[in-house]
């Protein structure tokens, strides 16, 4: 349990790393997942074949409900930290003291005053001053808002275009001198080591490497003159005086990565100026996040022997106990110092994009890339970088696919790094499963590959131990206290561990209900909410979509008309956001709260809507959410109360890691000084809400064999595929080492391991996907096994095994006859199977379009066995003799759907049009732009398929985006979803170079609803992604001017 504290609880032997105690380690009393699988060979059935394909869109909970497009949330809470925070209590406290109606309870204790002051740690000088800021050294690392365009840029760059300047001026050299003078530059202190162009070989160069060296790599300097031209664009006009505070900044910089390099080579306690790393970087993050000083429990970890050892950690700390500072620093650490990439793995594809908006900016100044890999976005395998590190920032799916690919093309050993957030999601379905694995496969094909998880919902944790055969810490601190609080009916109890019921009485509620309140509003969410609401936020967590549209229109409609009146132009602004985001149609239920300060937040919404909402309410415009479980995991929301609306998620109820996540969300550091829970009870729930409060958290179980096509068959294909492992015999010893080895006594009495694992093997052998003898009695266990094509493509294109041979089947008829007078043929072949299980068509609207479609496009429905007759006769309500499979006309039907959506490119009117929720046919689209792109690498491997590979990668940016074509270049910067990329373009900003030599003062601006911290991060991020594309061009030039070495007669 997150237990709240004052001060730091230190460990008892400070320094080191402490195994979790035995006492922690309660066995679950819920039977393992493991030993209640039966185990069969085979059999796919149903169950298992509606597993999903998409890429962590999937709600943490399960299917229940699905999360994408949560993207800056950092942002715009920063930006509020920075920049509105103060004013905005100070404006809501005058004006929440007013507007505050009857409602208000003189109940509750407003207690903001906690000190987190007692929490922190100054550190001193050398370990204990490592992040002590030196306000001399910081100089301009404060930028003022007003700040011109030129420092925002690397002195790198300014260096560029005071050289462009130069050259135009008159003072020209030839190519030969310039190139001389680069060279010398290149071992000048003064030349920065870490510049946004690529143009700079020596910066992440070590101190060693010859002059002759540099110059040799000056052969495609024109080449790099001419992108680099292409790319200031406009920027080259605003070229000003190279700041030589910058510059000397830098210099000392470049200095110190190569004294930390060398530190950190030679020693592994000694460390350089901040944990290894240049103090520039602790400038960015007081820059950048406001970070001022590490928690005590940051520095302690950092300093761990395991760590400087590089041995895998896991570490576990209540929700918001600053988990992500610490593992940023050691991926910095490996980048910077060690020099290797590193992989980050987070759990859904918002979180990631959010991510890479947020260490874009550190990419930039401190000279390494950041790459998304989300979605349909990341290359297989990744492009190999001669100068610059990367940071690939991955969702589970993505990682794993990674992970496959350096495998395969054996440069494993360049991953010097994984960080795992979230790590209890092992134990999390499919996506548990995938994680696993890659984990599994990087701990037996590289021993140089370091692995941190991180989580504050780990229960089992020796297990997880043993499978990364990691350290483990842990810490209780939570830098602002968490009160958990249960009502029932009209008390409040405080949740106490102490007493046998784990309530004790805190209080009643105040209220003053009318009898028509009581009967709309039982639970008193009104009065919970207006105790904190407008003047502080707060969180509603629903079991259901519906109940989170319910309880917001209820909650406004008994709300004072003086609520109207907080942030009102703001409001009106939101509205007329999202009414042009929804091309002029806005949700009529979000029409009705927002006026009031309230929403709801659930999958149903757009991506934009999401986004919009979420900003919104970082901000304050917004003061309630009604949110289901998707805002849970990892969010930093500022909420001062999470009201649980009833202890279930759909129709189950709540474990206590879902409890725990949710209730996290309350008082984030650096967001609220105070957070509390209300998780409201009914009596009957009372024994089980006592039980969920009291109880440990659940274990986490391998997934390996629940989900059987994604986990245990799908390993075991690429083992053989990536020949990790070829025979039974390594197959077994591979198995041992995975999470599912671990728990091996947890399997029933009815098959042992390597009975699985044969099985198992058989099977994939019964589908053509391996080759070999697994039925000899003897010496088989030695015998080699194959992969097939068909079995290469299937875990290249990361397909699911209960779907692939139906997709090879669907490609192959395709080659026969494929209408190309329209993209609808390509659209089924690329549409998820796994959401046609769920899909109920209007029959009606099914012919309708049907009948909308030109000859051509209708034969494709007859090629696929759907035959107009059919449709009619079921849009007519009569009996249908033909025997028509089901799973393909729902199938077609979800194609028409994206059919035409990318026609129009408008998510309502297509929602409206099949009677769909917005929310559905946006997941709809996600899924099948991640889908195409994993059809098309299936493609890839199949050479009887080559024709589909340039389709499929026109179609698969066209899902990708969905939007006009010329708005592509800006949505491929991470998080810019359509409406800001609408937004942009018409203020002019046509592409990439346009963003990425923005300046971020303007983008304020000239674009609404744009936060300062928001327009840094967009022109950080594509600054990033043109860095990345220039440099992949300028590797590709260099390989191909390469002279090989095997010339014969040379
Ligand atoms: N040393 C620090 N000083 C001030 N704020 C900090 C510090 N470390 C982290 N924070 C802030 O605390 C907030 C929560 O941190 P973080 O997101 O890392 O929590 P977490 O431990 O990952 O929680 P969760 O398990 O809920 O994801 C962030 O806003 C972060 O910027
Ligand atoms: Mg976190």
């Amino acid at each position: 349990m997150a237990e709240p504290g004052p001060a730091v609880r230190r460990k008892s032997c400070p320094g080191s790393v402490r195994k979790r105690r035995q006492a922690l380690v309660v066995c679950s009393t819920v039977c393992s997942p493991v030993a209640r699988k039966k185990l069969s060979s085979g059999g796919e059935g149903p169950a298992a074949e509606a597993t999903c394909i998409n890429d962590s869109e999937e709600d943490m909970f399960g299917d229940y409900d699905s999360f994408y497009g949560n993207d800056s949330l950092l942002a715009q809470i920063d930006d509020t930290e920075h920049e509105h925070l103060h004013d905005r209590n100070k404006d809501i406290k005058a004006d929440g003291e007013l507007i505050l109606g009857n409602l208000q309870s003189g109940i509750y204790q407003e207690k903001d005053n906690f000190s987190t002051s007692e929490n922190m740690v100054i550190l001193k000088a050398d370990k204990e001053d490592a992040f002590e800021m030196n306000k001399n050294d910081l100089l301009d690392s404060n930028q003022e808002p007003t700040e011109s365009i030129s420092d925002d840029l690397p002195s790198s760059q300014l260096l560029y275009f005071a050289k462009l300047n130069e050259l135009s001026s008159g003072s020209r050299t030839s190519p030969l001198s310039e190139r001389k003078r680069k060279c010398k530059k290149s071992s000048d202190k003064i030349r920065s080591p870490l510049s946004f162009y690529p143009d700079d070989e020596h910066r992440n160069r070590p101190t060693d490497v010859s002059s002759h060296s540099n110059c040799a790599l000056f052969k495609t300097d024109s080449l790099k003159d001419n992108l680099k031209s292409a790319m200031t664009g406009n920027a080259k006009a605003q070229t000003l005086q190279v700041s030589k505070t910058k510059q000397l900044k830098e210099a000392v910089l470049s200095e110190e990565i190569c004294v930390a390099r060398k530190t950190i080579e030679s020693s592994s306690v000694d460390i350089g100026p901040f944990y290894g790393l240049p103090s520039k970087v602790k400038d960015l993050f007081r820059q950048f996040r406001g970070i001022e000083t590490l928690y005590e429990w940051q520095h302690d970890c950092l300093m761990l022997e395991s760590l400087q050892q590089r041995k895998n950690l896991i570490y576990s700390l209540p929700t918001s106990g600053g988990k992500t500072l610490v593992a940023e620093i050691i991926i910095l650490q490996e980048l910077l110092c060690r020099r290797k990439d590193v992989l980050m793995i987070l759990p859904y594809v918002a979180i990631v994009q959010e991510k890479v908006r947020g260490l874009s900016s550190f990419g930039i100044e401190l000279g390494f890339l950041v790459e998304e890999y989300a979605g349909s976005k990341g290359r297989f395998p990744p492009i190999k970088r001669r100068i610059k590190r990367s940071l690939y920032i991955a969702t589970i799916e993505k990682g794993h696919g990674l992970v496959n690919s350096l495998i395969e093309t054996k440069r494993i050993d360049d991953l010097g790094l994984v960080v795992v957030d979230e790590l209890h999601m092992l134990g999390e379905g499919s996506r548990g499963a995938m994680l696993e694995i890659t984990l599994a496969k990087i701990l037996y094909s590289s021993k140089n590959t370091q692995i941190i998880g991180m989580s504050a919902t780990l229960n089992n944790v020796e297990d997880l131990q043993k499978f990364l055969q990691a350290e483990y810490y842990t810490n209780n601190f939570r830098p602002v206290e968490l009160k958990e609080y249960v009502k029932i009916g009209g008390t409040v109890y405080a949740t106490d561990s102490k007493t046998e019921s784990g309530f004790t009485f805190s209080r009643f509620l105040n209220f003053k209900y009318s009898s028509n309140l009581q009967k709309a509003d039982p639970d008193h969410i009104v009065a919970l909410v207006t105790e904190v609401i407008p003047k502080y936020s707060c969180l509603i967590f629903c079991p259901t979509k519906k109940n989170c549209e319910n309880v917001a229109s209820m909650v406004c409609k008994y709300l004072k008309k003086e609520f109207r009146a907080h942030r009102e132009k703001e409001k009106q602004d939101l509205i007329k956001h999202l009414k042009n985001i929804g091309n002029g149609s806005i949700c009529s239920v979000l029409k009705q709260t927002i006026p009031y300060g309230i929403a709801y937040h659930h999958s149903g919404l757009t991506n934009d809507e999401r986004r919009s909402v979420e900003e919104a309410y970082s901000a304050g415009v917004l003061c309630l959410l009604a949110c289901t479980a998707t805002l849970a995991a990892g969010v930093n929301l500022p909420a001062r109360r999470v009201i649980l609306r009833a202890p279930y998620v759909a129709n189950d109820f709540l474990k206590k890691n879902q409890y725990k996540q949710m209730i996290g969300r309350a008082g984030r550091a650096g967001i609220d000084s105070a957070g509390e829970s209300i998780l409201i009870v009914q009596e009957k729930d009372k024994h089980l809400a006592q039980r969920l409060v009291n109880s440990p958290l659940e274990n986490c179980y391998s997934n390996l064999l629940l989900e059987l096509t994604k986990g245990m068959h799908s390993l075991l294909l690429s083992l053989v595929g990536l020949k990790i492992a070829v025979t039974r015999e390594e197959v077994n010893t591979f198995m041992c080492s995975t999470l599912l080895g671990v728990q091996q006594h947890l399997l029933s009495k009815e098959k042992s391991l390597s009975e699985v694992i044969k099985d198992g093997l058989e099977h994939l052998i019964e589908k053509g996907l391996l080759e070999g003898r697994m039925s000899e009695k003897n010496h088989n266990s030695k015998y080699t096994l194959t992969i097939t094509p068909l079995g290469r493509a299937t875990y290249k294109g990361s397909i699911d095994l209960a779907y692939c041979n139906l997709l090879y089947r669907e490609l192959k008829k395709g080659l026969e006859g494929l209408v190309l007078e329209s993209n609808l043929h390509l659209l089924y072949l690329t549409t998820p199977y796994d959401l046609t299980f769920s899909c109920n068509p209007d029959w009606m609207i099914y012919l309708r379009q049907f009948g909308q479609l030109s000859a051509a496009e209708q034969k494709v429905a007859d090629i696929l066995g759907v035959p107009e007759s059919f449709i009619t006769k079921k849009a007519s309500g009569q009996a249908v003799r033909k025997n028509v499979d089901s799973t393909v006309a729902n199938r077609l039907y979800l194609s028409f759907v994206l059919y035409t959506l990318l026609k129009e490119t408008n998510i309502w009117s297509v929602s409206e049009k099949f009677n769909m929720s917005r929310g559905y046919v946006q997941n709809l689209l996600n899924s099948a732009a991640s889908f195409a792109s994993c059809v098309l690498h299936f493609c890839e491997e199949l050479e009887e398929f080559w024709v589909y590979k340039a389709l499929l990668t026109e179609l698969t940016k066209q899902l990708t985006y969905c939007v006009k074509t010329e708005l592509i270049p800006l949505m491929e910067v991470a998080g810019v979803l359509e409406a800001r990329a609408k937004q942009l373009y018409n203020a002019g900003y046509k592409t990439l170079a346009h963003l990425a030599n923005a300046n971020p003062e303007t983008l304020v601006r000239v674009i609404e609803h744009l936060s300062r911290r928001q327009a840094r991060q967009i022109v950080s991020s594509a600054k990033m992604l043109l860095s990345e594309k220039a440099e992949a061009l300028q590797e590709e030039v260099e390989e191909l001017l390469k002279v090989p070495t095997d010339i014969p007669g040379t």
